[in-house]
């Protein structure tokens, strides 16, 4: 395995987001999962908190949707998370293929 591409790998998080903004394709898609599993995580709080508010707002009929939407955000966030290492492991491997 490059160094390179180990070390950069094991930046902060930050660096490592700065660092994918101006990439190719490969680092693309590595952003996009970090943030599919960021924004996946923000829409099942956002259904959590429209679910706090049903009863308030009177809205109760709402509250079979907003489950079943829930429960959809939760399974993707789940799938995003499987699949982090392997996406990662991918991009290395294609990194490699580029350099070699
Ligand atoms: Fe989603």
């Amino acid at each position: 395995m490059r160094r390179d591409v180990l070390c950069s790998s094991c930046l902060p998080l930050d660096r490592l987001a700065r660092s994918l903004g101006t990439c190719d394709v490969g680092r693309r898609v590595l952003k996009n999962t970090f943030a599919n599993n960021a924004f996946e995580n923000f829409e099942i709080a956002a259904y959590k908190s429209l679910l706090a508010l049903c009863g308030a707002a009177g809205a109760s009929e709402a509250r079979g949707l907003l489950e079943q939407s829930l429960q959809e955000e939760e399974r993707m966030a789940e799938w995003v998370d499987a699949n982090v290492e392997k996406v990662t492991l991918q991009f290395v491997q294609h990194e490699e293929r580029q350099a070699a």
